[in-house]
């Protein structure tokens, strides 16, 4: 595919971070984005790199009124010797054109996909910060573009990916977060979108999270939708429980999003001979097992944060501490291997990285 590139001028520019031990997650963004449109007939076209700028939007685009939108996100890691690296994002390709598919969107070639991410890498690399813990995000995504009213897929999109130098995603860094367990609201639910990453997941989300912030804690567990039982998944973040010597995460059953740091994580704990279970676990399960000791560890992950350590659950107003409430053994060893292989410094025995 031909990619037209048109590069800021002096004055497009944009002003980079000084300070990179300042930075926070998805503020700031890279000099250029990659874009292009679909047309229903025509198919993918005029793809190009320009500076980065404002969308123009008829007022009555599809996306705007009924959300055919869809993201990925994934980074890119600056190693020491200078060298740019991806992480699995063969994973978030695969992972997109299938949530092309379940929201009646067109997909997109990974091959296109890849072909265009590395060009607008290669235009914006001084954007990808040097210092442990940052790293540039990375935000593809695609919408509806279609000035049309009736409920069916659109017949135009667009793609385009932005990028911006990003640290921590939570303030607290790999410090454990409170996580408040929502039995009222829910996130997704079996046989709709959740396992898409699609725009209104996210915006279902909010609510039941800022009840939680107001409540004092970081994020929201979030429990099936039929039964209110079964755990799901942790804020953005798919879920992980160390019970005694194994590793349990819920099953992908189609309210879950498959995360890349899930699969990743499932991967390696396999490979150092750590039994992980995928399977249907209850909330009552645990907070039994953390009552009686043999919940030793928490975590989220997720590609903005990695891991994240969960430290108390706090279900039917009653608050649960895990373990002794600080970063258990697996929580670390698990962020320091795939950080490490992230970064180029540990060696990347499954070819993870590009
Ligand atoms: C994650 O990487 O954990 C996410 O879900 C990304 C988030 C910023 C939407």
């Amino acid at each position: 595919m031909e990619i037209k590139v048109m590069p800021a001028g002096e004055s497009e520019r944009r002003p980079k971070p000084k300070d990179e031990s300042k930075l926070v997650f998805g503020t700031v963004f890279s000099d250029h984005m990659f874009i292009m449109n679909y047309d229903e007939g025509r198919g993918w076209h005029d793809a190009r790199i320009v500076p980065y700028q404002n969308l123009s939007l008829d007022p009555a685009a599809m996306v705007l009124h009924y959300g055919q939108g869809i993201f990925e996100g994934l980074k890119a890691y600056r190693a020491s010797d200078g060298r740019i690296l991806l992480f699995r994002p063969e994973k978030n390709w695969e992972r997109f054109n299938k949530s092309a598919r379940r929201m009646c969107m067109p997909e997109i070639d990974p091959a296109v996909l890849m072909q265009s991410l590395e060009a607008l890498l290669r235009l914006d690399a001084d954007w990808v910060p040097r210092s442990r813990g940052t790293s540039l995000y990375i935000r593809p995504t695609m919408f509806a573009t279609e000035p049309a009213l009736g409920v069916r897929p659109a017949k135009q999109y667009v793609y385009y990916v932005i990028t911006g130098p990003v640290g921590p995603y939570y303030p607290e860094g790999f410090n454990p977060v409170k996580i408040y367990v929502s039995d009222e609201y829910v996130r997704a639910v079996r046989g709709g979108v959740g396992e898409a990453k699609t725009m209104g997941n996210y915006a279902a989300s909010l609510y039941a999270a800022e009840i939680a912030k107001k409540k004092g804690y970081t994020q929201v567990l979030w429990l099936d939708a039929v039964e209110r039982r079964y755990v799901e998944e942790v804020g953005t973040m798919n879920i992980f429980f160390r019970i005694e010597d194994t590793l349990v995460t819920p099953p992908l059953t189609g309210s879950i999003l498959p995360g890349v740091t899930r699969e990743s994580v499932i991967h390696l704990a396999r490979h150092w001979g750590i039994k992980v279970e995928e399977r249907p676990i209850t909330i009552d399960e645990v907070i039994e097992r953390a009552k009686d000791g043999s919940l030793k560890e928490c975590f989220g992950t997720g590609t903005a944060a990695v891991i994240s350590p969960v430290s108390e659950l706090c279900y039917k107003e009653e608050r649960v501490t895990i373990a002794d409430g600080s970063v258990g053994e697996w929580s670390r060893k698990l962020y320091d291997e795939l950080v490490g292989i992230q970064y180029g410094e540990k060696e990347d025995i499954f070819g993870w990285v590009r």
